[in-house]
């Protein structure tokens, strides 16, 4: 079955098979960059529907190759003839294909250094050492005879093959995603030169094909919206205006309690310059969304609740405003990265967190045919880029992304005993100049393209990043416990002396964490440091050191292209320390953290 292909396929194209990986549309999204042309296809595909295409991509997946329910490919489409290139999971499954063996390693979550033995054919045109991302458990032990090793890392011996003669290679990091230094290069390297394939021309006309979608959609009826504020609802908001004029949309914003502080006045400013002020109407809805959620504390939980409270709160004002099911759609602003991580793209990728706008009651009004989504298949960067392509404001589109589902999901509950932070001596041991304390508190990592629900590992130490980014991504590699590392910035109390205290999701914990988030933005304007982050959540968690309610906030700064992967933000240290400094002002806050764990293996939210 065919799930996406870019336009205008022709045979000197890549087929994609979708081996469950988080990643998998990134590789068509790369190849598009690059001027090739690529079709997604799920792992049933025969080899008949693959033999036109000029090579084959085996994506990354969740499972183990020997996993019960692990994927596989018609093995004739290994006997076509054409170049092949496994990620991943498809780097390990064409590999067990042909014979290697494959078994579990030492995993690699994030960023890792590969040294080339080859530097050529698949590398050629990229350093003899250079940064890589990894997310994987299971690795090539030994390789078949024919195929030969071509890179390798610290722990991983085979992290890339090639069988030069058959035209098989496999790389076990993640080329497709932009945090791989080269890894466009060594796309470019398979599809043009191993493949043959010739660089077509990047297709224009993007923003025009978007609005003729949108008419076509709409079929003469209207856009009912839910703007929250952020670049990708008010994109998609702004794009439907334009197609189908202003009179023809309608935004809603619902204040839900778990917005940022000013939010409100920030958003109809911004909508004034894109000149549909008018178009939006404002509801305050704080306290069903603070009821519903109240003595919540399990992440999934939080976000179908709120999921499902708003698509309540949609049709209430629906209903309210006179909108019909037979004149009006529902539009989102949902891209990509949404449906991904919601395990939405094939019955194999990993649910990693579920997106608001992908719960049922959503997916129901979708089989209905009564949603909009016009930038579904983008991702985060590219949506800026139509943004401004459009006319929208700097100021607008270069906001920080901000979750549907807010500040909930950054504002950590427990339930059960107080349980003291507990040193971890092994840190100590291995890391020298850092002391090391277990926190007994979970948050959502991704790891092997897998959902992780670990705890977090709390450092005391100097602020250095290199080694701080060493010692979180050898932790987390080698440590089931832990998906995230924070480090101390500012403690009111003694590290040692902490404890986790039960707490639940409330409007004054809501009100502590919007305060902070605040200063924050506050800090990071004054020194005009907006720009040097892609994104700055500001996370609660239920952590005392002085005794009393005082509770933890962790500053996650981090930088990305689409979110998809993430390195930790490497802020001026003075800046750091201003907003810990600023923040614990405050009475109820006795501590701050510095998350400094990538994704992989943690995520940006901590939920
Ligand atoms: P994670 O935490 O999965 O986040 O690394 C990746 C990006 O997605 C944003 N995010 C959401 N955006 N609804 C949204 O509109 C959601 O439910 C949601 N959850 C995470 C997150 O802020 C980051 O930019």
């Amino acid at each position: 079955m065919n799930i996406r292909s870019t336009p205008e396929i022709d045979d000197s194209a890549i087929a994609v098979i979708d081996l469950g990986g988080q990643y998998c549309h990134l590789i068509g999204r790369r190849l598009r960059d690059i001027g090739v042309h690529s079709e997604i296809f799920d792992s049933q595909v025969s080899s008949n529907d693959v033999a036109k295409f000029a090579g084959i991509i085996l994506s990354g997946g969740p499972q183990s190759v020997y996993g019960k329910r692990a994927p596989t490919i018609d093995p004739s489409i290994l006997d076509l003839g054409r170049p092949v290139l496994g990620i991943c999971y498809g780097h390990q499954l064409l590999a067990k294909m042909k014979g290697s063996k494959v078994a579990k390693g030492r995993p690699e979550y994030g960023e890792s250094m590969l040294t080339l033995k080859k530097g050529d054919c698949l590398f050629a045109g990229t350093p003899p050492q250079q940064t890589v991302w990894m997310s994987h458990g299971d690795s090539i032990l030994e390789l078949s005879p024919g195929m030969e090793p071509l890179a390798k890392t610290e722990t991983c011996e085979i992290a890339a093959y090639g069988d030069l003669s058959r035209k098989l290679f496999g790389v076990q990091f993640h080329p497709e995603v932009g945090h791989t230094q080269f890894g466009s290069q060594v796309l470019e390297n398979f599809s043009l030169d191993i493949c043959g394939i010739r660089k077509q021309r990047h297709s224009a006309g993007r923003v025009e094909r978007l609005l003729e979608g949108i008419r076509r959609r709409a079929a003469g009826r209207s856009v009912f919206f839910f703007v929250s504020g952020g670049v990708d609802s008010t994109v998609a908001f702004a794009l439907c205006a334009q197609a189908l004029g202003r009179e023809r949309v309608l935004g809603v914003y619902v204040d839900t309690g778990l917005m940022r502080k000013n939010e409100t006045v920030e958003l109809s400013s911004l909508l004034s310059s894109a000149g549909l002020q008018d178009r939006l109407k404002v509801r305050d809805e704080s306290g069903r969304f603070l009821a519903a959620l109240e003595g919540e504390t399990d992440p999934e939980k939080k976000r179908h609740i709120i999921g499902r409270l708003f698509v309540k709160v949609q049709s209430d004002a629906m209903r309210e405003y006179g909108i019909d099911g037979e004149h009006w759609l529902l539009g989102q602003g949902t891209i990509y990265p949404d449906t991904v991580e919601s395990g939405g793209t094939n019955a194999a990728t990993a649910l990693i967190k579920t997106h608001h706008n992908r719960c049922e009651e959503v997916r129901t009004l979708m089989a209905g045919g009564r949603v909009i989504e016009p930038l579904s298949e983008y991702y985060k960067d590219e949506v800026r880029s139509i943004g401004k392509e459009i006319g929208l404001a700097d100021k607008l589109t270069g906001r920080w992304p901000f979750p549907g589902p807010g500040l909930a999901i950054r504002c950590l509950g427990r339930r059960g005993q107080r349980q003291a932070v507990q040193v971890d001596r092994e840190v100590a041991a291995q890391f020298k100049g850092y002391e090391g304390f277990r926190f007994p508190i979970r948050s959502v990592g991704v790891q092997g393209d897998g959902r992780t629900y670990r705890e977090a590992l709390a450092l005391r130490g100097p602020l250095v990043y290199d080694r701080l980014a060493d010692l979180s991504s050898k932790i987390c590699n080698s440590n089931r416990r832990y998906n995230r590392v924070i480090v101390e910035i500012k403690n009111k109390g003694d590290l040692r002396a902490g404890f986790v205290i039960p707490a639940t999701l409330n409007s004054a914990r809501i009100e502590k964490l919007r305060e902070a988030d605040h200063i924050v933005k506050t800090i990071m304007e004054e020194h005009d440091l907006t720009n040097q982050v892609w994104q700055f959540p500001t996370i609660l968690i239920p952590v005392s050191f002085v005794g009393g309610e005082g509770e933890t906030v962790v500053l996650r700064p981090v930088n990305s292209e689409d979110g998809m992967t993430a390195s930790f933000g490497r802020l001026p240290e003075v800046a750091i320390r201003e907003i810990a400094e600023r923040i614990c002002q405050s009475p109820l806050i006795d501590a701050v953290f510095l998350d400094t764990t990538n994704k992989p293996p943690a995520t940006i939210e901590w939920e």
